[in-house]
């Protein structure tokens, strides 16, 4: 079965568009990085609050996770028959740690041992209204903040055009957009 990635920056809806498209698309297995295992509880607990001030500190652990996640998770579902939807995946380490100062071929190399998705999708809203969304969630975290954000969107989207990645806008109802996603999902998979 495919496997997809869904991409944004913090505050685009990412995880709400998932629980919709579990409820659109048959057998849906959905994860998320950083993972649940132990590299990605060591990004949560010390990365992403302040334990790391090196961006390619973050690049290389964020790459360790993937692989982790990748051969633990990841691939034993998509043998087990599921569509395996990801939020986030190697586009966020090229738009957030590139946005942070890490060089894009560095960051591509450290992920070069984890197969691409079959499909990569960008939810993309204005940083603004994300900070919005995020600031009614409780408080901000290391990268949550409009400036940096902005940098990252734009690195997401000069992507999105060099990879042809489909681009989705996210400043409507999650309903919406996981209308919108699904969609694109079985065209260009040829599934459901
Ligand atoms: P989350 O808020 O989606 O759980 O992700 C935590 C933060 O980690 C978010 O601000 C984006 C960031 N991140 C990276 O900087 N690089 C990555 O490769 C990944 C997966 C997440």
């Amino acid at each position: 079965m495919p496997f997809v990635a869904i991409e944004g920056i913090d505050g685009s809806g990412k995880s709400t568009v998932i629980s919709h498209l579990a409820g659109i698309l048959p057998r849906v297995y959905a994860t998320r990085e950083p993972s649940g295992g132990p590299i990605g509880r060591l990004i949560k607990e010390w990365a992403l609050r302040g334990g790391s001030s090196d961006p390619h500190v973050d690049a290389l652990l964020f790459a360790a996770d993937r692989i982790e996640h990748y051969r633990r998770e990841v691939k034993p579902k998509l043998m087990e028959g599921f569509l395996v939807v990801t939020e986030r995946y190697v586009e966020s380490s090229i738009a957030y740690q590139g946005a942070a100062g890490v060089p894009i071929d560095f960051i591509k190399y450290i992920n070069s041992l984890v197969p691409k998705p079959d499909l990569t999708v960008i939810l993309d809203v204005d940083p603004q209204i994300a900070v919005e969304r995020i600031s009614r969630r409780g408080g901000a975290e290391k990268f949550e903040h409009a400036a940096f954000l902005r940098r990252v969107r734009e690195i997401y989207l000069r992507r999105a055009a060099e990879e042809g990645h489909p681009v989705v806008d996210a400043s409507r109802p999650p309903e919406a957009v996981a209308r919108e996603v699904a969609e694109i999902i079985k065209t260009r998979l040829q599934i459901g």
